[in-house]
């Protein structure tokens, strides 16, 4: 569906992206993984025709980027790092704009309107300025921009930067329910993010790709996702009980006043609702469960200090 071969970026003499080649098939959920200046947005930029490569080719559904522009736009949705929203309008007429921008003939309109704003969550706030909105109700709002068209493709920046982390889950489930319909690249900076929400991750680094894996061999990567849960009694039993869960790799307790369990897992959802349950059956009274988040930069550790022989 994306085919990206030799691209490279040049701004002046900065090299931003160092002729990175990958392929995206259709159906698939694809995570950007970079730090700040890695060249995430810099490559979503030439793939949505919003920025000329310097050298190289892209191409969407079979058409160049660069020849066919166009037709690459029909097919993409694109939610920038910033989007360019109108503060001054209504939700609802935003949308409305947008929908005249993409053409969506007149008797469709109100149909395809309602339908973001259902999927999005937008419905209370569709009459509400935007520049009155939260941070994550802009967001929300710039995903439902990109999805309005229904296009094959979504290109998203930093979908979840900056939200609550109900706002965060949200989010990630809106992307998910895209899978197998839509081809999704998603970049960000977080490691469990991707984990939970793609199919497979490229890491880029300083322009270049410096891994490529399938989500479910990141366990085997070394990438392990931590959870930390607080309780009201008895993180001992709990403790005990969580080790003998599979995929969990190692579990920490405090149990003197404060009754904390830090357990290390590997990064696979389902192992987030055994962990819930292991808490409930050892009726120890669950205060909080949150996730601690992996800085990509442990991940890169480990890929760079060679553990796995990952080609650099
Ligand atoms: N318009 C520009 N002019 C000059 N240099 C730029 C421009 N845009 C980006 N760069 C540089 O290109 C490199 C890659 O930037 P890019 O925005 O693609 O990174 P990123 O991976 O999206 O980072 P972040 O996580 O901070 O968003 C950086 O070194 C950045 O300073
Ligand atoms: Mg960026």
């Amino acid at each position: 569906m994306i085919e990206v071969k030799d691209l490279t970026k040049n701004y002046g003499d900065r090299l931003a992206v160092d002729n990175i080649s990958f392929c995206v098939k259709r159906g698939e959920i694809l995570g950007f993984l970079g730090q700040n200046g890695a060249g995430k947005s810099t490559t979503m930029k030439i793939l949505t025709c919003f920025m000329p490569a310097t050298s190289g080719t892209a191409s969407v559904a079979g058409f160049d980027v660069f020849e066919n522009p166009y037709e690459v736009k029909k097919r993409i949705g694109y939610l920038p790092e910033n989007p360019p929203i109108y503060l001054e309008l209504l939700v609802s007429e935003y949308l409305d704009f947008v929908a005249n921008l993409r053409k969506i003939p007149s008797s469709n309109k109100k149909k395809k309107i309602n339908a973001v704003i259902e999927r999005c969550q937008l419905g209370d706030v569709r009459n509400r300025l935007i520049g009155n909105l939260s941070k994550g109700y802009r967001q929300r709002v710039g995903l439902a921009q990109a999805l309005i068209h229904d296009p094959e493709v979504l290109i998203l920046d930093e979908p979840t930067v900056g939200l609550d982390p109900k706002q965060v889950s949200e989010a990630r489930g809106l992307i998910k329910s895209l899978r197998s319909e839509r081809t999704v690249i998603y970049s960000t900076h977080i490691l469990s993010e991707v984990a939970a929400t793609c199919d497979r991750i490229i890491v880029i680094d300083r322009g270049k790709i410096v891994a490529q894996e399938a989500i479910n061999s990141l366990g085997a990567a070394g990438a392990t996702t931590k959870t930390e849960l607080i309780v009201q009694r008895s993180a001992e039993s709990v403790a005990q009980s969580l080790r003998s869960l599979q995929g969990v790799k190692s579990v920490h307790y405090q149990a003197n006043g404060k009754e904390r369990i830090v357990v290390e897992t590997e990064p696979r959802e389902e192992i987030m609702a055994e962990i819930a349950k292991v808490v409930v059956n050892n009726n120890a009274g669950l205060i909080q469960m949150s996730p601690v988040q992996l800085a990509l930069e442990d991940y890169y550790l480990n890929l760079i200090s060679g553990k796995r022989g990952v080609s650099i």
